[in-house]
Parts: C-alpha cells; sequence; structure tokens
C-alpha cells in the first residue's frame, strides 16, 4: 500500500456534459483532451510559476523528434499529459504515479475517450523498478527531489539515478537544484546536490547534456545509457 502525502493537485476537470467532445483538465497539469487530439494550455494562474505545460511541451516534442522512441514512459505522470502527448503520435505510453488519485483520474480519462496506446500504474520507483518493464523514453519531470526523503527515501543519489538508468534506454530529468525553493525544502539535511546528480549521471550513462529549464533552478539533462 502507497501512503500518499498529499492530495491530488487537481482544480477541475470539466467533461462538459455527456455529448461534449473535450475534457478540460486544470491544476498542476493544464490541457484541453478529446478521442485524438491534445492542446498544451499555458499557467491559467500565477500558481506553480517553476511550470508551465505549454512550454514544456514544446520542449518535450522537439525530445520526441530526436529520440523518436516506440516505448514512452513518464515518471509522476501527475494528470497525465505528457503520456497522452505521445500516445497521440502512436508511441506505446506509460504513466507511473504513486498517488492514485492521478492515475485513476487519466484512467477515467482513457476511457471516457476510448483513447489506445495508454497504461497507468500506480506505483513509485522502488515498486516500479522490480517489474523487468524498459523503455526507449523516460521523462523524470520535477519528482526526483520527492524521492530522496520524502515520498521514498533513498537518500541515496547512486542508486537513485541507477533505478531510471534500469529503466530508460534515454532519460530526460527536469532537476530540481538545491537552490530551488522545493528542491531546498524537501532535501535539506540530505546530500542531495546537483553536483553529486551531475557525478551519477556521468556514472551510469554513457552520455549527457544539459539543457536550460524552466527556471534557472530546475535544468533539464537528456542522458543516454
Ligand atoms: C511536482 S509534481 C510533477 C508532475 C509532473 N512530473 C510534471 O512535471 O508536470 C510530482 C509528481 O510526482 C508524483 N510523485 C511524488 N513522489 C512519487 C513517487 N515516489 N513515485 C511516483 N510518483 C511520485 C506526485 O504524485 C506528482 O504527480
Amino acid at each position: 500500500m502507497l501512503q500518499t502525502l498529499e492530495r491530488a493537485d487537481i482544480e477541475s476537470i470539466n467533461f462538459g456534459g455527456f455529448d461534449s467532445p473535450v475534457i478540460e483538465v486544470r491544476g498542476y497539469q493544464n490541457y484541453d483532451l478529446t478521442a485524438d487530439t491534445i492542446t498544451a494550455i499555458a499557467n491559467p494562474t500565477s500558481l506553480r510559476p517553476w511550470t508551465d505545460t505549454k512550454i514544456k511541451s514544446e520542449l518535450f516534442q522537439t525530445i520526441l523528434d530526436t529520440v523518436q522512441p516506440k516505448t514512452y514512459s513518464d515518471f509522476g505522470s501527475n494528470l497525465g499529459y505528457y503520456v497522452f502527448h505521445a500516445a497521440m503520435q502512436g508511441i506505446s505510453s506509460t504513466g507511473v504515479d504513486y498517488n492514485k488519485e492521478y492515475t485513476h483520474v487519466c484512467q477515467c480519462l482513457t476511457s471516457r475517450l476510448d483513447i489506445g496506446q495508454t497504461t497507468w500504474f500506480h506505483s513509485n520507483l522502488q515498486q516500479w523498478s522490480r517489474s523487468a518493464s524498459r523503455y526507449d523514453l523516460v521523462t523524470v519531470f520535477n519528482v526526483i527531489h520527492h524521492l530522496y526523503n520524502r515520498t521514498e527515501e533513498y537518500r541515496n543519489m547512486d542508486k537513485l539515478v541507477s533505478g531510471f538508468r534500469n529503466k530508460g534506454t534515454v532519460v530526460l530529468f527536469e532537476f530540481p537544484t538545491e537552490r530551488d525553493k522545493k528542491g531546498y525544502k524537501w532535501t535539506m539535511d540530505t546530500d542531495y546536490t546537483q553536483e553529486l546528480f551531475e557525478e551519477m549521471i556521468e556514472k551510469h550513462f554513457s552520455e549527457w547534456v544539459m539543457m536550460p529549464g524552466q527556471t534557472t533552478e530546475r535544468p533539464y539533462y537528456l542522458c543516454y545509457a
């Protein structure tokens, strides 16, 4: 049984009545979904200034164009934006989140619109690591700071990075550094640093590149096994 530390960050899910073709999803991720389209929405409020689904979606599409994965998994998949986005392009896509509110909502959206190519797992990294599944591309957006000493207790960057390395041929991290407000809050009193993270991706991947993030405190790292 996974212990969830907070309720899901969902503002509204507007199904629009029985004959509406569009579902409007608003919360930590913001988008409109139909049976065969997904439209990212720019941050509709001043909440969560470090993340904007529309901006991240553009970066994500350039990564899909570069990597051209056949299989994809988003760890910490939240309201499912990136999983639906990839699935709409025929990529077999899996969302993993430890909060079953998120995975159940995503399953409900999938069922209502009969969307193919998606699978939703209610799991955390420790459990997911025990399964043999591997993917051409894995994304780890804004979640690694939670795993360190909060929703899981890795407290070990080596083990954490190698856990993701074992799941993906290419892994894209969005890494909240110790200079980020939440990065600091959730990892203080541990050895969590950007420098240690870079040491460990150097150890576990054969090639990696850092890219600017949505804030300077949350860069991306594209890592090749
Ligand atoms: C800050 S949100 C980021 C959401 C999404 N990755 C994004 O960047 O748009 C963190 C997400 O990770 C999930 N999460 C936190 N700890 C987790 C864990 N140990 N295993 C799986 N998911 C986790 C939360 O439920 C939430 O959906």
